[in-house]
């Protein structure tokens, strides 16, 4: 068996694991998903998620994980194949490398533009417009703004016409991943996150003050923001769109169901802990996410364009909280640049310690099972994912498309397929004593029944319910856009079947040889 690569320190990995977790998700889609989920009625529903749904599956992914490490793969086609003793295994596991990899496409060109973001704001080159008539009015110049960068104001119904600097940031900001994964886990990720996970927290902590002292012209102020949030809204428990919601948030924002963890945990020792760093990372990303997060975009927004203002901005799509309103808002307040600057640099950090643990299966899987140097594994990536990027792009409404699939739906299937497989293909007792062996805390056992009963149960729910509210919409748009990104995925899973098929080719003829 081949050498693989360790975490170098415990506060290391845990810092890793932190900045895989803590991304876009906490500060840009976390506000919009509890504004646009009613504020107080949003958060019951995501607690819950969080204890039945988020723990118990993160736990599982780091259990497949910490086994892999034991096998010496990290990735979950040979997880699932060792473990569940069915050919089909190691083709369904392929599901946790190609949802990070399809997600971290599309994720770092948002990340770009938050260094874009960052860089304009620094040298003034936001909009400073005045807050005056009504939000749709004040935003109008931070929406001309945005639709600029990306391109949006072509007049084709196809193409972006995106900005030289749009694709520039961009290059630059792939660049940065591929090298920082080049470095490797111990010299590349974990040496990132211990520099910018202390920087991350400093600066949403700065901001967070900064928000908490706004007073609006009106008299609203920080406990608006903060009780939007936190006075508990029991009407909306019915809603089931608000449950689906809630657990998608959770599962993003943890980052369950992508495989990045489990590959993150393949670098344990086999006999490290992952119960306690389990939740230890789950913490400090819960922290970042209701506290900062929240208080951050939720608050400010509450104070200057008032609750209805603010789910009238979380509506109309994912990026005008983070990119039009606050931006909005610094360009009112003295020294605003800075802290439009500091805002976006935030942004842009939390994104690369994520885009980073998105990227690392598709690297891990070409090591493993391809025995690929690492130097050749980020080549073979970088160019893929530089190809590959023009779709989102430059391809109207691709984006978007490939989030739904992926980034929405994929990852609960995959979370659904790591829980079943784990307690029912392989054998729940086993699954259970490999979860809870050489921990530093004890797993309560009432989540052997949440793992292997209530989470994949409240997952087929979901999944059933979701199909029924949200595929019929989207499977009747038919144009060429979402047709070139869903070929895209498709093409994706078949070449990455014939990918596994040929490593285990491979492999079979390695064990015969090595055993005669
Ligand atoms: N959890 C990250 C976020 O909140 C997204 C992510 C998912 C990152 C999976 C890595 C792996 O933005």
């Amino acid at each position: 068996m081949i050498h693989r690569e360790h975490w170098g320190t415990r506060l290391g990995l845990i810092l890793a694991v932190a900045g895989n977790a803590i991304g876009l998700g906490n500060f840009l889609r976390f506000p919009v998903q509890a504004a646009d989920n009613g504020g107080g009625a949003f958060m019951i529903p995501y607690m819950v998620s969080l204890l039945i749904l988020g723990i118990p599956l993160l736990w599982i992914e780091w259990a497949l994980g910490r086994y892999g490490s034991k096998i010496g793969h990290g990735t979950a086609p040979a997880v699932f194949d060792s473990l569940w003793k069915s050919k089909l295994a190691k083709y369904i596991g392929i599901l946790g490398v190609i949802i990070p990899l399809v997600v971290v496409i599309y994720y770092t060109y948002i990340e770009s533009w938050t260094l874009l973001y960052s860089f304009f704001s620094l040298i003034g080159k936001l909009p400073h417009t005045p807050l005056e008539g009504n939000v749709q009015d004040y935003l109008k110049p931070f929406e001309t703004f945005l639709v600029s960068i990306i391109g949006a104001n072509s007049d084709s119904s196809l193409f972006y016409a995106v900005p030289w600097y749009t694709y520039l940031f961009f290059v630059i900001t792939l660049l940065l991943n591929l090298y920082i994964l080049f470095r490797g886990v111990s010299a590349g990720i974990e040496k990132v996150a211990r520099i910018a996970m202390p920087l991350i927290f400093i600066m949403a902590i700065v901001l967070m003050i900064r928000v908490f002292t706004l007073s609006s012209p009106d008299g609203r102020n920080v406990l608006d923001g903060l009780g939007f949030l936190w006075n508990p809204d029991f009407s909306a428990l019915t809603d089931p769109k608000v449950w689906l919601a809630a657990a998608g948030q959770v599962f993003f924002t943890l980052s369950v169901g992508f495989g990045a963890i489990l590959t993150y945990a393949s670098y344990l020792r086999p006999k490290d802990d992952i119960a306690l760093n389990g939740v230890a990372g789950a913490s400090v990303n819960e922290f970042a996410e209701v506290i900062l997060g929240a208080s951050i975009g939720i608050v400010a927004s509450v104070i200057f364009f008032g609750v209805a203002g603010t789910q009238h901005i979380a509506e109309n799509g994912a990026f005008n909280l983070g990119f039009m309103a606050l931006p909005a808002i610094f360009a009112n307040i003295p020294y605003g640049e800075f802290f439009g600057f500091l805002w976006f640099l935030l942004l842009f950090f939390a994104g690369i310690t994520s885009s980073i643990a998105l990227a690392q299966p598709a690297i891990a899987f070409l090591e493993d099972e391809f025995k690929f140097s690492r130097k050749k594994a980020v080549l073979v990536l970088g160019a893929f994912l530089f190809i590959t990027a023009h779709i989102p792009i430059f391809i109207k409404k691709a984006l978007d498309e490939m989030d739904f699939w992926v980034g929405t739906f994929g990852l609960v299937v995959f979370a659904l397929l790591e829980a079943l497989v784990f307690f029912w293909f392989y054998n729940s007792k086993k699954a259970w004593n490999e979860l809870t062996r050489d921990n530093d805390i004890q797993i309560p056992s009432v989540f052997y029944y949440i793992m292997k009963y209530v989470a994949p149960a409240l997952l087929i729910i979901i999944l059933l319910s979701w199909s029924i509210q949200q595929l019929p919409a989207k499977l009747s748009e038919n144009d060429l856009n979402v047709w070139i990104a869903r070929g895209f995925i498709i093409g994706l899973i078949i070449i990455s079947i014939i990918l596994v098929k040929l490593a285990w080719n491979k492999r079979g003829k390695e064990n015969v040889s090595a055993s005669t």
